[in-house]
């Protein structure tokens, strides 16, 4: 059989051309040009019919949305308490996850925990491996105390053997880890190349669909933290997860950044033991650094991710650096950090231009929204100015650029979660106040930045 043609399609413009070329001839963008199969020629007329041949196709019946039955969709439960948080309630059936995270982070770990669960609730499950043999898999298994586990394993890495094998044993789950190591006979490119990754990820969704086969890809990050390959995988699939923290210390985030069938932004957090991952169900206070006395450049900030409020602690250290100082941020936005030390240096005439700033959240987690402003300026201030904050000190809130304090979503819900945890003074947005007081907790309200910073120090 005569191999299909090639055709090198722009990831940007969707432009062909019979060869590779640096730069895509549609739009001019450069190495954007990936390789891909030519669709066979009887395709390729459809597509050309210009309207006078429009007729000759025959019409689909469309329906309006209200006569469509709006079923819920089906879900099957892990039982993993915190994995069936971020996916909304459990896998669902036909629907196609995509979970991604550093290496050796525990995502074939939890995988292979989900799939046992799964198996046990009666659900035939797959666990396709193209990155261990057979036997690692069950010497992890092993690990995990699941000694008589009955998931189905397929060590392979050829799509259409895959394929051909899930449609025999119609499994209700298939794992598939990880997409990258996977090639079809297709193509001429490598594992791992962009087209391959896009190609396989395309013919397993439409498995999942035709067959209403759950389908999980596991799927490596690049070196920025993406997922490695094109974009369209992200957008091909119904839910993408990302795995956070630390690999050095135990605990793991599972974050949900989209999800057709759930919320977003919603986070499961799990702890690295000898046996696995185990669900923290109470994650509030674990991204706290134990300080017996309070000490200069850390401010505990409430954060919400998904439906729990949070504490982490956000550490700073500002030295004086060099004639170029550096700027760094781990866990926060870097842009973030020089538009915040810009309008500390404007609004409250606090200037750090030739200072290092380092900033950290506490146990590497990543903080993406924007309430955490305060309390980074809080804790930058605090250390130029080598004072610590009070002892249960927490703030949050978000800083625009003229320098006013915006409220935070949800404010009450985050104060109370402070509280709880011991907490006794809080700097939050004006519009935040309780209306009610919340005990043993005093709030101080502030409008602008400089107020805030003038708070600090009544409060030393
Ligand atoms: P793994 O799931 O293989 O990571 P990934 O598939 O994301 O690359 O996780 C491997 C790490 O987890 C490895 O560093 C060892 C650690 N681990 C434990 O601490 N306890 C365990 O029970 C297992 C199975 C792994
Ligand atoms: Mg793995």
């Amino acid at each position: 059989m005569a191999k299909e043609k090639t055709l090198y399609t722009c990831t940007e413009c969707a432009a062909t051309s019979p060869r590779w070329l640096g730069k895509c001839p549609g739009c001019g963008a450069w190495n954007t040009l990936i390789e891909s199969v030519a669709e066979a020629p009887g395709a390729g007329k459809n597509r050309l019919s210009a309207p006078q041949y429009a007729g000759l196709t025959q019409a689909q019946a469309v329906t309006p949305l209200a006569a469509i039955e709006a079923t819920e969709v089906a879900r099957m439960a892990s039982g993993i308490e915190e994995l069936d948080r971020v996916l909304g309630g459990g896998v669902v059936e036909g629907g196609v996850a995509l979970i991604g995270g550093d290496p050796g982070i525990g995502k074939s770990t939890l995988l292979l925990q989900a799939m046992d669960a799964l198996q046990r609730a009666g659900l035939p499950t797959l666990y396709v491996t193209g990155e261990e043999s057979g036997a690692q898999v069950a010497l992890r298994s092993r690990r995990l105390g699941l000694e008589a586990s009955q998931v189905n394993v397929l060590a392979e890495i050829q799509l259409e053997k895959i394929l051909a094998t899930v449609q025999a044993t119609q499994p209700a789950v298939c794992v598939i880890d990880s997409i990258q190591t996977m090639y079809s006979d297709q193509l001429t490119s490598a594992p791992g190349s962009v087209a391959q990754v896009r190609e396989c990820a395309a013919h397993l969704t439409r498995l999942a669909k035709a067959t209403g086969i759950a389908v999980i890809l596991v799927g490596h990050v690049t070196k920025e933290g993406a997922i490695a390959g094109p974009r369209v995988l992200e957008h091909m699939v119904d839910t993408v997860l990302y795995f956070e923290g630390d690999t050095h210390s135990s605990f793991r985030l599972v974050r949900a950044i989209k999800n057709r069938f759930g919320a977003v932004n919603e986070i499961g957090v799990f702890a690295m033991t000898e046996r696995g991952l185990r669900g923290v169900s109470n994650p509030s206070a674990i991204f706290l650094s134990q300080h017996s006395e309070p000490v200069p450049g850390s401010c505990v900030l409430v954060t919400l991710e998904g439906t729990r409020p949070m504490l982490v602690e956000i550490q700073a250290l500002v030295d004086s650096g060099g004639p170029s100082p550096r700027r760094l941020s781990v866990g926060l936005e870097r842009d973030r950090l020089a538009m915040l030390l810009a309008v500390l240096h404007r609004h409250a005439g606090i200037a750090s231009s030739d200072q290092d700033v380092f900033v950290n959240a506490v146990g590497g987690v990543r903080i993406s929204e924007p309430a955490a402003d305060l309390a980074v300026l809080l804790a930058i201030t605090s250390s130029l100015r080598a004072r610590a904050l009070p002892k249960g000190f927490i703030a949050f809130g978000e800083v625009g650029l003229a320098g006013e304090v915006r409220p935070a979503p949800r404010g009450q819900e985050r104060l109370r979660e402070a509280a709880k945890l011991g907490f006794t003074v809080a700097v939050v947005p004006k519009a935040n106040a309780p209306k009610k007081p919340i005990a043993g907790l005093t709030i101080h309200t502030v409008e602008r930045v400089e107020e805030a910073m003038q708070v600090v120090r009544g409060l030393e």
